[in-house]
């Protein structure tokens, strides 16, 4: 069983929803009736209780439907956070209500990353506000090539639309002759650690955080020191700054990527992978890096990061 606004969702996705019997005597779905729907490419259960009512839980990547089921607790979890999602809205007619409204709760980092973007017009973090004015992306840019290099930067700067900008720090890890890669699950490249900087902070604390957060290794910046004053905190330089143009929400954006070089200051071998978003990370030899998936100019730019090091360090 489920009301309108569960499957209204599905069709507006292109999908097809296939309606489940009740269990006799229960508002819960049929397992005997769900088994025998379920086929090899069917994407999600949407399970709906009711009225009060738990239903059981599934195998398959679940959606619980909690619009109505505030609260519930059955075998001891609570209604919303039995699967992948739990929807739930908070309009006038609901247990806990707001007017209009609702909110999911998920522990997929991927998810929770995709529904934040979506439900923020793509800037979860507020740090550009030319959303609103981007408009419709140009034919060239739709079609779009993730990370783009093609057009020379002169053509870029003659867009019609201002360009949305988004600022961000990649970190090269460097260990012997091994640099630290991970694999992009959505792109499907291999890739430094990196992300987009938080409102509240500086490059050098955001390309920290994100290494942290996606391998799991604590690190120090390499770079010379080419000013100091006593008057004022001087952060290391990046490395060098990329441009790179990223499709996301069907637009593309602008990274604004500051590439730091750094060295692990705790165990490399200690390496943990953040489910979701990315994958494995792997400490790859530099001189194998031309062997991977990887953005174009990759290969390049840690071969010419692994070198200002052996200058720097004298190696
Ligand atoms: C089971 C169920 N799902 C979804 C909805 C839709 O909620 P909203 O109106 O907040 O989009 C409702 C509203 O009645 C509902 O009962």
């Amino acid at each position: 069983m489920a009301p309108l606004p569960t499957v209204l969702p599905v069709l507006a996705l292109g999908a097809r929803p296939l309606l489940i019997d009740n269990q006799p005597g229960s508002l819960a779905m049929g397992a005997g009736a769900l088994a025998a729907k379920i086929r090899p490419d069917t994407v999600a259960v949407i399970s709906v209780p009711l009225c009060g009512y738990p239903a059981d839980t599934y195998d398959a990547h679940l959606i619980e439907d909690t619009a109505q089921a505030h609260g519930i607790i059955s075998a001891g979890k609570l209604a919303g956070t039995t699967g992948t999602a739990g929807c739930f809205s908070t309009h006038d007619r609901k247990l806990l209500a707001t007017g209009e409204g609702g909110f999911i709760l998920t522990n997929n980092p991927g998810l929770h990353k995709a529904v934040e973007a979506f439900t923020r017009h793509d800037h979860p973090r507020g740090n550009a506000a030319a959303v609103n004015f981007a408009g419709p992306p140009r034919a060239d840019q739709a079609a779009g090539r993730v990370h783009g290099r093609a057009r020379p930067c002169h053509r870029r700067q003659r867009r019609r639309h201002p360009m949305i900008r988004h600022f961000t720090a990649t970190g090269i890890v460097l260990h012997r002759d091994t640099v630290l890669l991970i694999e992009h699950v959505k792109l499907g490249w291999w890739m430094p650690p990196g992300g987009h900087i938080d409102p509240d902070e500086d490059p050098v604390q955001a390309v920290l955080r994100e290494v942290r957060e996606e391998t799991g290794l604590d690190c120090a910046i390499i770079a010379p020191d080419v000013f100091a004053h006593d008057a004022v905190q001087v952060l290391p330089a990046p490395f060098t700054i990329l441009v790179e143009d990223v499709p996301e929400a069907g637009q593309t954006v602008q990274h604004i990527d500051c590439i730091y070089v750094l060295r692990p200051t705790s165990d490399p071998v200690a390496l943990a992978a953040q489910a979701g978003e990315v994958q494995d990370p792997r400490w790859v030899p530099v001189s194998q890096v031309g062997e991977l998936r990887t953005p174009p100019e990759l290969p390049a730019l840690i071969h010419a990061a692994a070198q200002s090091v052996n200058a720097l360090t004298g190696a």
